[in-house]
């Protein structure tokens, strides 16, 4: 096959090109007349050549989709699942963050995609079952369509798993009164027509009110980590390197710390297994790139399937939940330079904040003794009580 190039774009504006090298990489070069600056962490304009000596450039890489959209815009496009560029090519005209991927002789070429379930001209990673959606007059969550607004993420249950919607909507309800509601994507359910099903529809954050196209770049990207066979380049990293990518990144350096602390904690306290690399991100603001807010918080300990690590190491090893305690935080507090003092003001407004929360989690009465809401809340408990307690 031919090499193939793609047109780069940031916030819709021509920043550079991505071209297949004949050694099987890709190399993206930022046009010459570009003076607007990085288009990403990982590509720093002052170097003008950016190459990958094997496939797609992982910032490109985490672009796509996995499960389940991946397997619904390789079927509609005519794609072979493993075509990183080939999907994007299709559907990178709008991806999460400001930057998309054109094949380079314009639209006119783009088979005409048109299902509602393969989000057309558009893409969003992860890998549990998703769709862009956009509001109606009627206040109803529509797929968006290839052109036009789409502001918000429909997730669903899996075919494995009923309750993760209801899972998630808990947890970031809990996370959100803890933490505070800026802290936390916002939120609801609603019920979605074309698939039939409800869905947890998250309010993007990487879209301005006018659908103006903000810079968001998950851990992943920043470290120019590969997604890896399985997709498992994600859990191949550690707390720390978060911590480092916040010190290098954020033009609050010190405020995003503390808030990423606080973040890890709770997540640990509701049974949040699966925060890796993607799901943290940084966000622009009025005044530089931020931690964004929190999103994809699930209490995977439900689930017996699932692995219950904590998703990258901390302290220099992978920490099972159980064993993820007061003393691990309080040294990865030390570790990545908060001092002592905010350290404990942090678990002092957690326990208060916890105890304010509780009835968020309180079981409904009716519910018998091994149902949702009492697992969770066990959970919830446990938790609480091995990391907050001294
Ligand atoms: N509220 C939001 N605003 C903007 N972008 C978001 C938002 N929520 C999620 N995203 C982006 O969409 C991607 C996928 O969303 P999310 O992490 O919720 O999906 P997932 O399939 O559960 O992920 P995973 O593969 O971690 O299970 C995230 O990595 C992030 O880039
Ligand atoms: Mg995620």
């Amino acid at each position: 096959m031919a090499e193939r190039s793609a047109n780069i774009l940031f916030k819709d504006e021509l920043a550079g090109i991505l071209i297949e090298t004949v050694n099987g990489g890709t190399r993206f070069t930022y046009h010459s007349n570009w003076s607007k600056g990085d288009i990403a962490c990982c590509f720093p304009a002052i170097r003008r050549e950016h190459e990958w000596a094997i496939g797609l450039h992982p910032f490109f890489q985490h672009l796509g989709p996995e499960g389940w959209l991946r397997e619904e815009q390789a079927r509609s496009a005519h794609v072979v699942e493993e075509d990183d560029l080939g999907l994007l090519l299709r559907y990178g005209a709008d991806c999460i963050g400001a930057v998309s991927v054109l094949p380079p002789d314009a639209a006119g070429s783009l088979p005409d995609i048109t299902e509602a379930t393969a989000t057309p001209g558009r893409t969003v990673s992860g890998v549990q079952k998703k769709l862009l959606v956009t509001r109606d007059e009627n206040n109803r969550y529509t797929p968006a369509t290839a052109i036009g607004p789409a502001s918000y993420i429909a997730k669903f249950n899996s075919d494995r798993i009923d309750s993760l919607v209801r899972n998630e909507a808990l947890s970031l309800r809990w996370t959100a009164a803890i933490l505070g509601e800026q802290e936390v994507t916002k939120f609801t359910t609603s019920f979605i027509e074309v698939i039939g099903e409800t869905a947890l529809i998250a309010t993007r954050f990487d879209r301005g009110p006018n659908g103006e196209k903000l810079r968001l770049e998950d851990c992943a990207q920043i470290l120019s980590k590969p997604k890896g066979q399985d997709y498992a380049g994600k859990y191949d990293a550690a707390y720390e390197d978060i911590a480092a990518i916040i010190r290098q990144h954020s033009v609050r350096g010190t405020i995003d710390l503390l808030r990423f602390f606080n973040r890890l904690i709770v997540f640990t306290l509701v049974g949040n297994c699966d925060a890796h690399l993607k799901n943290f991100s940084l966000l622009e603001t009025g005044a530089g790139l931020r931690l964004s807010p929190a999103y994809d918080v699930v209490n995977t300990a439900l689930y017996d399937g699932f692995d219950q690590t904590l998703a990258l190491s901390i302290g220099g090893q992978k920490v099972h939940l159980e064993a993820a305690g007061h003393d691990l935080f309080r040294r990865f507090g030390k570790d990545i330079g908060l001092p002592e003092r905010a350290v404990d003001l942090t678990f002092a407004q957690l326990r208060r904040r916890v105890a304010q929360a509780e009835k968020i989690i309180m079981p409904p009465p009716a519910e018998q003794a091994d149902g949702f809401r009492h697992k969770f809340k066990e959970i919830v408990d446990n938790s609480c009580l091995r990391i907050l307690e001294t």
